[in-house]
């Protein structure tokens, strides 16, 4: 049977950006940004981003693109059979645990969505109710287990419907969406009085507070937002056409995922400011602060509709990503058809996100090194399996597969001029800086 592939370009680079672009530049960077020196942070965010991350990013993008397969089967392939297949293992396994505890996140934003388009939080008296609202609503064991199962359900229902036919077609549709909405909130929201304090907290450059740990932090922030660490990049990369050019799209994803990231801020902190709030990490800010926000500014109905759906919307082209590495690996491994491959990742993801979703209510009290199901998770996967698994693809790359192989796939067959001629500085940055910073930011990690 002939693989699926992506039928345009345009579809591979949507799918791509749509895996980066997720729950990671709408809440995490902008808290983050604001933290840990503003300007400076976002500095030395793009330089992770570029010297460190795109190098590996394009890694993923040659040992997919070469294999034509999944993410363990490339691994075990390219190898020749040793023991790297492990890592190929490990690449298909970590997106099942992300996949899980995302779609708990994903499910809490079908929630707000259905609250907003019900007006539910258009006439709240405080922040603090809306942080009532939202713990009363996680704590409780049914609403998040629903808006979870409808989350996994809608994204195995797109995975299910192929590459080309769901993949693509959603991603090409929902991406310029996604893009407007969030650049017409960015708009809207420096025009509110008031608004110039956030932009400040955004872009103040502080570099009084740049340190190994904020460096550590951008590199962390930069590897979960290009998708980078376990085998998505590599999954959707093996459906890209043999023609494409690995630099631009690779290139082209980072842009857009960074562009995201720095709207997404502008969209929300000079919002927050403008009424007179604090910034919060991650659910606080967008999920209790920011519907108090929207129950004050004028329009606020239609703009908590539109941040919604957004939120939605960036989280299922993220979790599709992910979801798609389990299902090819099932469907060219275990020659089972799409659809039974997605029922299984269906019920693995299911049952470890119910237990992530109960964790904030009725299993609050179990934990695994200290830690809730939930931020377990949340944690072993962000910092470290997903520096290991940058770690180890950039070493199978840079140590193990032959150079020619990788300038081959890199220039097409030296047909690329651009590409040849930077070949050298990528090749000197996958094979030194990257894994360096990489290895560095994985010890702080473990210290931490
Ligand atoms: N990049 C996504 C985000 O920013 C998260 C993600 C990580 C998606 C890894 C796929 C793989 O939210």
């Amino acid at each position: 049977m002939k693989r699926d592939s992506f039928g345009s370009r345009f579809g591979a680079l949507v799918a791509m950006a749509g895996s980066a672009v997720g729950l990671g530049n709408l809440w995490r960077f902008p808290y983050l940004v604001g933290e840990n020196g503003g300007a400076a942070f976002i500095i030395v965010y793009i330089l992770m981003s570029f010297l460190v991350c795109l190098p590996i990013f394009i890694c993923e993008f040659v040992v997919g693109r070469r294999s034509q397969k999944n993410a363990y089967s490339a691994f075990r392939d390219l190898s020749g059979g040793s023991w790297w297949k492990y890592v190929g293992v490990m690449t298909v396994v970590v997106p099942l645990i992300v996949t899980s505890y995302y779609s708990v996140v994903g499910g809490w934003s079908v929630e707000y969505l259905f609250k907003s388009l019900t007006f539910s939080f258009t006439h709240s008296e405080s922040q603090a109710a809306m942080s009532t609202m939202f713990g009363d609503f996680v704590s409780s064991p049914w609403g998040p287990l629903v808006c979870h199962t409808l989350f996994l359900a809608v994204t195995a229902f797109i995975v299910a419907a192929g590459i080309k036919g769901g993949i693509e077609k959603f991603s090409k549709v929902m991406m310029p969406m996604l893009f407007v909405i969030v650049l017409s909130i960015a708009i809207y929201s420096i025009t509110l009085p008031g608004s110039k304090n956030g932009l400040e907290y955004l872009f103040h450059p502080d570099f009084s507070k740049i340190d190994a740990k904020t460096c550590a932090a951008a590199l962390g922030q930069a590897f979960f937002s290009l998708s980078i660490g376990f085998g998505t990049i590599m999954t959707y990369a093996s459906y890209v056409s043999k023609k494409e050019n690995i630099m631009f799209q690779s290139t082209a994803t980072a842009l857009s995922d960074l562009a995201f990231a720095l709207i997404a801020g502008i969209a929300i902190m000079p919002a927050v400011f403008a009424f007179g709030l604090n910034p919060q990490s991650g659910p606080g800010l967008v999920f209790e602060t920011l519907p108090y926000v929207f129950s004050q500014m004028p329009a606020g109905g239609v703009v908590a509709v539109l941040f919604f759906i957004a939120l939605l919307v960036a989280a299922i082209t993220s979790s599709i990503s992910m979801f798609e590495v389990g299902v090819a690996y099932l469907v060219e491994e275990k020659k089972l058809s799409r659809a039974a491959a997605c029922v299984i990742v269906f019920m693995l993801c299911w049952v470890l996100g119910a237990l992530c979703s109960l964790s904030f209510g009725p299993l609050s009290d179990v934990k695994i090194f200290g830690r809730t199901v939930f931020d377990f998770f949340d944690n072993l996967s962000s910092n470290i399996l997903m520096t290991l698994g940058s770690l180890l693809t950039v070493l199978f790359v840079g140590w193990r597969l032959k150079k020619t192989d990788i300038y081959d796939e890199f220039t097409n067959g030296g047909t690329l001029s651009t590409n040849v001629k930077i070949f050298g500085v990528l090749w000197f940055l996958i094979r030194y800086v990257a894994p360096i910073a990489v290895a560095a930011v994985f010890v702080t990690g473990l210290i931490k």
